[in-house]
């Protein structure tokens, strides 16, 4: 194969090994949902599976499957129809997902979303490590999570890698990117808090950190860790993460002990002046 694209990525057709698995190429298909495909509840339709299947024919290396909300109580769900990976009767469709993307010779990963600040969507309240008031008005009012909101969230992530993993899919992605839950606490504009999840870098990384470290656990050595991470949050005029704070938050996730295989860099947070505009695989 050869034209301009193939000249500026001689490798984006070349095989790739991503942990223990080789992906054929080096084209990931980044989660996308259509908003209104899914049941109310978070269940996937056939007009959903019938999508997935043109997805899944694309020839992409790596797929990520649209992201899911991890917990039973919906804060972190993001819109009306999102996808729910918070329960055990979830699992046999998302199994179908995962069949369907192994069928097409991709590598099939789930992508976990707490949309955090902008979650709740059928409740009165968001969660956020602050009590941060919305700068978007159509976003639900802030509570901020105790440590035993912080270690639930944790264990709903885990139980949603647990069912991903059961389902068949090769890994997971953890949501750190935009102003979902994770981002939230990264980012100092969202993240006031004076305990140990707040203040330094290390601290306003400790939420990810532990998070990552309890996904690897429940999912097992063997199976792909992917964080998608902000490259730049756009947010420095209001107190945000620098480009050079959000590459050490990229350094922390991969150096601890998580294994995290991939990080997927994007740019742009939900409240930022300027528009979100790029992503891709580091
Ligand atoms: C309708 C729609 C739904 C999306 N859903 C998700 C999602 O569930 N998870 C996610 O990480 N990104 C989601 N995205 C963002 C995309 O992954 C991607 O970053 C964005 O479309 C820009 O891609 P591009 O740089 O290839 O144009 C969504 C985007 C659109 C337009």
């Amino acid at each position: 194969m050869n034209g301009p694209g193939i000249d500026r990525y001689p490798n984006i057709f070349s095989a790739l090994k991503v942990g223990s698995a080789s992906c054929r190429n080096r084209v990931k298909y980044a989660a996308c949902s259509v908003s209104n495909f899914n049941t109310r509840d978070g269940s996937i339709t056939d007009r959903e599976y019938a999508r997935m299947e043109v997805i899944a024919g694309t020839g992409a290396g790596m797929i990520t499957n649209q992201g899911a909300y991890p917990d039973p109580e919906g804060a972190g769900k993001a819109y009306y129809r999102q996808l729910s990976i918070a329960d055990d009767k979830y699992i046999p469709g998302f199994r179908k997902i995962a069949d369907m993307l192994h069928r097409g010779g991709a590598i099939a990963i789930q992508q976990i979303l707490h949309a955090g600040r902008y979650g709740g969507i059928d409740l009165d309240r968001c969660v956020q490590p602050s009590d941060v008031p919305q700068t978007l008005r159509h976003f639900r009012p802030p509570r901020q999570m105790s440590r035993d909101d912080i270690r639930r969230c944790v264990r709903d992530h885990c139980q949603a890698s647990r069912r991903a993993m059961e389902a068949g899919f090769d890994g997971v992605e953890i949501t750190a990117f935009m102003g979902y839950l994770l981002a939230n606490f990264l980012s100092p504009f969202t993240n006031r808090r004076t305990d140990e999840y707040g203040g330094s870098l290390e601290n306003r990384g400790r939420f990810m950190v532990e998070l990552l470290g309890a996904i690897r656990e429940a999912i097992g050595k063997d199976r792909l860790l992917i964080i998608r991470l902000n490259g730049e949050e756009l947010m420095d005029e209001r107190g945000g993460n620098s480009p050079p704070e959000c590459i050490e938050f990229m350094k922390m996730a991969r150096q601890q002990s998580s294994g995290v295989h991939r990080v997927h860099e994007n740019g742009g947070a939900g409240g930022s002046r300027l528009h979100q505009h790029r992503s891709g695989l580091a």
